[in-house]
C-alpha cells in the first residue's frame, strides 16, 4: 500500500551545490534557499561544515546559516567534532552526520574508516540528544560502493542499528552512485523497517546516475518509506564518489507523486522558479525532465 502523503527533504543547497565547479556566492545560495522554502519545503539541507580545502563550495556555511535559520527543519551536515561544534555555535538545531557503510568510501570521503567515524560520533550524538538536538544520520554506500561493489544489507542494518542506539532521529539511506535497482530498494527498506524502531524516521536518498531513481522511490514507497531526499534541478553528487551524478530532481518527484494522488505540499511552479534561478549560475545546465518541459513551452 502506498503512502497518502510523502515528505520531501530538499538537499539542493547542500548535496546539489557541493560538487559544482562554479563558485556560487552566498547571496545566491541564500536566494536559492528562500525560493525553495517558498515552494513549500519544510525540511532542507542548507549547507555543511566540512574542510574548505576538501569542499570549497561549502566554505560560506556560516553566512548561509546566519541568513536562513527559521522554524523549519534546517539541516546542516557535519562529519566530525569540529563540524558539530561549529554547527552548535552557529545556532543550528538540526544536525546531520554522515558515514559510509564501506570503509574505502568513508576513507575517501572523511579520511577515517567507518568504525573510526562511528566511534568519534557516538559520544557526540549522545550529547546532542541529551541537549535536545534533532540528529539525522546520512548513510552513504548503502547499496553499492564505487570501490567495493555491492554492499551487504546486513552491514547497512548494523550501521543503522548503531545509530539508533545512539539516539538518532532519522536515517537517510543513500544510493551514493545511483546503482541500486527497485528490487534492491524494496528488499533493503523492508529489512530496515522490520528491524528498526517504528519511531525512527527512515528516508531514501537516491542519486540518478542510471535513471533509476524514480523507480527506486516507487519501490521504496511499496516497502513503507514516505520520506525522500531530492534536489531541485537534479543537481548533486559527492566529490569523493567517482561515478556519482545528481540527486533525483525534486520537480520530477513532485510531478510523479502528484500525478499519483500522493501529496507533498510542494508547489511545482514555485519549485521550477528555484531551478530556473540556479540554472544559469551553474557550470552545466539543469537537467530535470520538468525543467526541460518548461523551457520548451
Ligand atoms: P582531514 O584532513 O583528515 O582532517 O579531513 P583534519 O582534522 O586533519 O583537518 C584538516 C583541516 O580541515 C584543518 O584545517 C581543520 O581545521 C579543518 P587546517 O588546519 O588545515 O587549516 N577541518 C574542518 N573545517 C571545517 N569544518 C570541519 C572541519 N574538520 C576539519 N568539520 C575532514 C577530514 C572530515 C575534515 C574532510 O575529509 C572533509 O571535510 N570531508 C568532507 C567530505 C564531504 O563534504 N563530502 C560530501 C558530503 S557527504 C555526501 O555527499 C553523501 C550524502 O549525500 C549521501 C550519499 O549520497 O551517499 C550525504
Ligand atoms: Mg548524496
Amino acid at each position: 500500500e502506498l503512502p497518502e502523503r510523502v515528505t520531501l527533504i530538499e538537499v539542493g543547497p547542500r548535496d546539489g551545490l557541493q560538487n559544482e565547479k562554479n563558485f556560487i556566492n552566498a547571496k545566491d545560495k541564500i536566494h536559492f534557499i528562500s525560493l525553495l522554502k517558498n515552494a513549500g519545503f519544510q525540511e532542507m539541507e542548507l549547507t555543511s561544515f566540512v574542510s574548505p580545502k576538501w569542499v570549497p563550495q561549502m566554505q560560506d556555511a556560516g553566512t548561509v546559516i546566519e541568513h536562513c535559520m527559521d522554524d523549519l527543519r534546517n539541516f546542516v551536515l557535519a562529519p566530525n567534532k569540529k563540524g558539530i561544534d561549529m554547527a552548535i555555535e552557529a545556532g543550528v538545531k538540526h544536525i546531520a552526520v554522515f558515514v559510509g557503510v564501506s570503509d574505502s568510501f568513508n576513507k575517501k570521503n572523511i579520511n577515517k574508516t567507518t568504525e573510526e567515524s562511528m566511534n568519534e560520533l557516538r559520544p557526540l550524538i549522545e550529547d546532542l540528544k541529551r541537549r535536545g538536538y534533532f540528529v539525522r544520520a546520512c548513510i552513504s554506500t548503502s547499496f553499492y560502493c564505487p570501490f567495493e561493489g555491492k554492499i551487504d544489507e546486513h552491514a547497512v542494518l548494523k550501521v543503522c542499528q548503531d545509530f539508533e542506539e545512539m539516539g538518532v532521529d532519522e536515517l537517510s539511506v543513500a544510493d551514493t552512485i545511483g546503482m541500486a535497482n527497485p528490487i534492491e530498494c524494496f528488499d533493503l527498506f523492508t529489512l530496515l523497517k522490520h528491524h528498526l524502531r517504528s519511531t525512527t524516521l527512515i528516508t531514501g536518498h537516491f542519486h540518478d546516475t542510471r535513471g533509476m531513481a524514480l523507480a527506486n522511490i516507487f519501490a521504496s514507497m511499496q516497502a513503507g518509506i514516505d520520506r525522500f531526499d531530492t534536489s531541485a534541478g537534479g543537481l548533486g553528487g559527492c566529490p569523493f564518489a567517482p561515478g556519482a551524478s545528481g540527486n533525483v530532481a525534486s520537480e520530477d518527484v513532485v510531478y510523479m507523486l502528484s500525478q499519483m494522488g500522493i501529496s507533498t505540499g510542494i508547489q511545482l511552479d514555485k519549485l521550477l522558479e528555484a531551478s530556473a534561478f540556479i540554472s544559469p549560475l551553474l557550470s552545466k545546465p539543469v537537467s530535470s525532465k520538468q525543467f526541460g518541459l518548461l523551457k520548451n513551452v
